[in-house]
């Protein structure tokens, strides 16, 4: 099975065919995703607070984005997987950030990275298209402070604008547009011929991206407003953790069904048998006897 390409991508907005993403963080997630037809996958720097706890994305590095690229290539046999870029790996010189963007298309094989900004990644995207990596973009505002609404002022909106320019200029197949008004995000997505992607956006992107424990129910932390959880997944786990803790207490779980046979000659042998110490020779017992003459 071929997989999804950066022109696919593209051809999607060509037809008007809306296009998924979720994020996925490792093997079993992806083959799910995969095999349920999710055509993007990303690894994005959100790993950071979904699965390492952190309290923001800052402190991921871009070893931790190789080792859970990893697992999601080798899940999904179909989806294009985007690794995202962390903070501190694109920021010092388009140089570095082409030499992040290698270390990371060699040791994990994602199929395009994706980094945030506009005017300021344009020529690090610029290198990175001409040596051949696919680039998604993203407008985002994840700065220390948090996620902040972007494009609420005429000025803001005009930066977003020139921004979305850039990136396509550099030759992005694809756009993030995170946290943007959603009239704000339909004139973007209907001045660019490059597929934007939204979340927190409103309707009319191209497509969609979620975080795929916030639309499970499976973050404990919070559930941003951007989400909407289409399932209780984080409840089910609790339910079933509650019975298995009450199966293992009561000795309802597990039973012989979990276990091998064995032939019961092969027991009655070893029980006619004094017990031995792991040496071979006879166990003395607490009171130090044999059992043996
Ligand atoms: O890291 C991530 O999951 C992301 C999404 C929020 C788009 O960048």
């Amino acid at each position: 099975m071929a997989r999804v390409t950066p022109d696919q991508i593209r051809q999607m907005k060509a037809r008007g065919e809306r296009i998924p993403m979720l994020t996925a963080y490792d093997y079993p997630t992806a083959h799910i995703l995969d095999e349920a037809g999710v055509p993007l996958l990303l690894v994005g720097d959100t790993l950071g607070m979904i699965i390492l706890g952190y309290d923001s994305t800052l402190p991921v590095t871009v070893e931790d984005i190789i080792h859970h690229t990893r697992p999601v290539v080798r899940g999904a046999k179909r989806a294009l997987v985007v690794a995202d870029m962390p903070f501190g790996s694109f920021q010092v010189s388009p140089e570095e950030t082409v030499r992040a963007a290698i270390h990371i298309m060699k040791e994990a094989g994602p199929q395009a990275v994706k980094l945030e900004g506009g005017v300021r990644v344009a020529e690090s995207v610029r290198l990175l298209t001409e040596a051949g990596i696919p680039v998604m973009g993203h407008q985002s505002v994840n700065v220390f402070g948090g996620f902040k609404v972007q494009g609420k002022t005429e000025a803001s909106a005009r930066a977003l604008l020139n921004d979305v320019t850039a990136l396509e200029e550099a030759g992005v197949f694809a756009i993030v547009l995170e946290l943007v008004p959603a009239e704000l995000a339909k004139l973007i997505t209907e001045r660019t011929s490059v597929p934007t992607i939204g979340i927190g956006a409103g309707p009319h992107c191209d497509g969609e991206v979620q975080v795929l424990h916030d639309i499970l129910g499976l973050f404990p932390d919070f559930t941003p407003r951007h989400t909407k959880r289409f399932a209780e997944i984080g409840a089910a786990m609790r339910t079933a953790v509650t019975q298995y803790l009450d199966e293992v207490r009561s000795r309802t779980f597990p039973t012989a069904h979990q276990s091998a046979p064995i032939d019961a000659s092969v027991i009655a042998a070893l029980r006619s048998e004094p017990p031995r110490r792991p040496d071979g020779k006879p166990d003395r017992g607490p009171s130090g006897s044999s059992g043996e003459a």
